[in-house]
């Protein structure tokens, strides 16, 4: 198949493009190239996708058998993508998001579930916010109808990271000592491969499949205990997990999600985090490997990559605890 991967430089896009190119697919990728280097094998054209001249050279002469969408945060820019693209591609793959579900994190959500009242022409001007991915769904919807697949993305994780929620983790039971384990250890958690995601995806489109999907690990997969051990066994450190409750970081005005990444209150506002129902993608194809191999990866690529010039943050929040903050809570003192 011609697929055209609208991104394809950083974490998720890049594993597209490593597995469309493994089964033999041949690749466009279409970014600014300043999130990362471009991937041998894959015809790579630079240029800003709100650039209606960068996407006029993007496209001319060109046809596709399929686009993935990576890139599209923005109604505006998906519908002007989406409208450009519809004759000249067979199918629209859109990367959405949990957060595309109005009532997520606090439900569980599947397929039916309603997504946020977001316009396919939210206007540029708007704020980054989790309702717009619902609303480039609709963009999305609106010019590649039936021929369109709408993935609704769990929470990644995996080698080349680009948010930075497991590398922290990593990084910090690397250091050793006294680590806070956060709420209740025995919780369900699921996160998803971003090459298991991405195999799912091209796969899909192999076998011709649209629609929407719920794509996230299955419920059960891990804990948060079962998470940060496993972190424990790849980097070989001697840190100490140490349990701290979600009354004493609650007291502590901890940030979830944040400053303790990952970690979410078992409170009513959070209690769909980890239950979203991935059973149609699995039924279509979607497997997952083993979180161990995921967090022993994940660590490996750190360890070649080195130290990390700027740190972690998300959305402009920096990520991660200060060393301080955490000493208190782990001593019991903060509150
Ligand atoms: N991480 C998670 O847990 C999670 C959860 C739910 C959903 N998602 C979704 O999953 C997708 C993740 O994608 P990703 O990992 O590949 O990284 P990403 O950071 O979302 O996408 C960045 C890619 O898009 C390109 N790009 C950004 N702005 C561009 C522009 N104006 N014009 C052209 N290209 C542009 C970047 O390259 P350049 O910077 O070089 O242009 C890069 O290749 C996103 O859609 C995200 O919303 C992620």
């Amino acid at each position: 198949m011609d697929i055209l991967i609208l991104g394809g430089s950083s974490f998720l896009g890049r594993a597209y493009v490593t597995d469309a190119l493994a089964r033999g697919h041949r690749v466009t990728t279409f970014n600014r190239g300043v999130s990362g280097p471009d991937q041998p094998g894959a015809v790579a054209v630079h240029g800003d996708r709100n650039s209606p001249d960068d996407l006029a050279r993007l496209v001319e002469g060109q046809h596709w058998d399929a686009v993935v969408d990576t890139s599209g945060q923005q109604p505006y820019a998906v519908a002007q993508t989406a409208r450009l693209l519809r004759d000249r591609a067979g199918h629209y793959s859109f990367v959405s998001s949990i957060h595309a579900f109005a009532d997520w994190p606090a439900e569980a959500v599947d397929e039916d579930s309603p997504t946020h009242d977001c316009p396919a022409d939210t206007p540029a001007d708007q704020p980054p916010a989790n309702a717009l991915k619902a609303g480039c769904e609709r963009a999305v919807l609106e010019h590649f109808g039936e021929r369109s697949s709408l993935l609704n993305c769990g929470l990644l994780i995996g080698p080349y990271e680009n948010v930075g929620r497991l590398p922290w983790w990593l990084e910090r039971i690397a250091r050793g000592g006294r680590v806070i384990l956060p709420g209740d250890p025995g919780r369900p958690m699921q996160l998803i491969d971003a090459r298991d995601f991405a195999a799912f995806g091209i796969g899909l489109l192999e076998d011709g499949l649209t629609g929407r999907y719920v794509t996230t690990g299955p419920v059960g997969q891990t804990t948060m205990a079962g998470l940060l051990q496993a972190c424990v066994e790849a980097t070989g450190s001697d840190a100490e997990l140490v349990r701290v409750d979600d009354e004493a970081l609650l007291a502590a005005e901890v940030q979830p999600w944040t400053e303790l990444p990952l970690w979410s209150p078992d409170e009513p506002d959070w209690a769909g985090i980890w239950q979203s129902d991935s059973s149609r993608a699995r039924a279509a194809g979607l497997r997952d490997r083993p979180l161990a191999e995921t967090v022993r990866d994940t660590w490996a690529w750190i360890v070649e990559r080195g130290p990390r010039e700027v740190p972690y943050t998300q959305g402009g929040t920096p990520l991660g605890i200060s060393a301080e903050r955490e000493r208190m809570l782990l001593d019991g003192r903060a509150g």
